[in-house]
């Protein structure tokens, strides 16, 4: 693989560094998103450990006493993004948004901790793992205690924004309840960085500032506004990423002697593999989001039906079936995993989660069909990902069809993924 792009993508997550965190993006993502810095942490494992463990540290310093962990810290404020500190009003110091996201940070850590042991480190960072180890157990317990309520072993989303992946269609038919009347006037920020063609559309953006009042009516208290959302929606891609880190957890919890956190961890294992059936629609053969104000599927192939081999799942007839829309996915576009399967007619190769490919997710689908033994897949999982970044950079997103970039550009979690998936 050509050397300069490492270069490159080191200096990439230098520049975006702010002492000690790292933003997404300078100008579009200008502060700490929470699944942002646990793949950034893997980038920088390569070249500075003592960094890449900051990183998750930093994060979880904005964690809430009740074991939350937001999806934005507000380290410092700036203008050039809405909606910011003043609009969340979550009332916390570090300021921080009032919805979480992928929990991706324990299979981070696993992976941080193996990497240190491999070096013949495991004394200097023990401490560390010793720290972040209760912090991680708190936000998962926090999945469980409040985004779990009927424990199904699949997780509750609130929010759009809390998924990573805004503005897919399967947020489509869930958002209709959402008030959207007294949203009142705003300017977006997004679009004066970005070109609107590429990012959600007004009605998206009202419905996500609908549901940030809602919250902050609520004064954030999460167990209400999970009794009482308009938008309550299992997400089978929090759910597989959810069930993977409790696996990573777990391991972590066997490697400490924390035996009652591994026994528990072992039940929520056990939960999510026998509840989350409930997101496999038969009828399109696929796992998808359900809402669970009504039962509905979403009834769309996304990237994130993808995550199951991920998950670890194993099942004979799913993952053929899985496998055969890989297949045919694969046959339609030059650049696996489309954001959204290239059949349904609302996809549009730039538009933001309904099209585009994101290296991370790649990462992670890669990287379960790999664990899964379905290697010629998950060969061309990260042939493709290098593709599109040898081809345009590092870059936000990219076109499926041709590799042509969508978002902001020198993004964190890309340069991340080349430094952790090229050698
Ligand atoms: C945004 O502002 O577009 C973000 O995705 C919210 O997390």
């Amino acid at each position: 693989m050509p050397t300069d792009l490492d270069g490159r993508a080191r200096a990439i997550l230098r520049a975006n560094d702010r002492a000690g965190y790292t933003v997404p993006n300078g100008q579009v993502y200008p502060f700490q998103w929470n699944w942002d810095s646990a793949f950034v942490a893997l980038g920088f494992d390569g070249f500075d450990r003592d960094r890449a463990w900051t990183e998750l540290e930093t994060l979880f310093r904005a964690q809430w006493e009740d074991g939350f962990l937001p999806h934005i810290v507000f380290w410092q404020d700036d203008p050039g993004y809405f909606p910011g500190p003043s609009v969340w009003a979550a009332g916390r110091t570090p300021a921080t948004s009032g919805i979480t996201q992928p929990p991706v940070a324990a299979t981070t850590l696993r992976s941080l901790w193996n990497s240190a042991q491999s070096a013949g480190e495991s004394d200097l960072y023990r401490p560390r793992l010793e720290a972040l180890f209760p912090r991680l157990m708190a936000w998962h317990r926090w999945f469980r205690d409040v985004r779990d309520p009927d424990r199904r072993g699949v997780v509750m989303t609130v929010h759009p924004w809390e998924t990573g992946r805004d503005n897919s269609p399967e947020w489509d038919v869930p958002g209709e309840p959402i008030d959207i009347s007294n949203v009142g006037d705003y300017v977006r920020r997004d679009t004066s960085h970005l070109d609107a063609k590429e990012r959600p559309t007004k009605l998206e953006y009202d419905r996500y500032l609908a549901l940030v009042q809602f919250g902050r009516a609520l004064g954030w208290d999460h167990r209400a506004i999970a009794a009482a959302s308009p938008f309550r929606v299992a997400d089978v891609g929090m759910s597989m990423i959810l069930l993977r880190a409790n696996r990573d957890l777990l391991a972590l919890a066997e490697e400490l002697g924390r035996t009652a956190e591994a026994a528990e961890l072992r039940e929520l294992v056990a939960r999510a593999e026998a509840g989350i059936d409930w997101l496999w629609d038969g009828e399109k053969h696929c796992w998808c989001s359900r809402d669970l104000l009504t039962g509905r599927f979403s009834g769309f192939v996304t990237s994130a039906s993808f995550l199951s081999f991920y998950a670890g799942l194993h099942g004979p007839d799913k993952d053929a079936a899985m496998l055969t829309h890989f297949e045919r996915i694969g046959d339609r576009v030059r650049y696996l995993m489309p954001s959204l399967d290239p059949d349904e007619p609302g996809f549009q190769m730039v538009r933001y989660w309904r099209g585009p490919v994101w290296a991370v997710v790649n990462y992670m689908i890669g990287t379960g069909l790999d664990e899964c033994g379905y290697s010629a897949q998950a060969r061309r999982m990260r042939a493709d990902t290098l593709a599109l970044i040898e081809h345009s950079g590092f870059q936000e997103a990219y076109s499926p069809v041709d590799a042509s970039a969508s978002g902001g550009g020198d993004f964190s979690w890309t340069a991340a993924i080349w430094l952790a998936w090229s050698s």
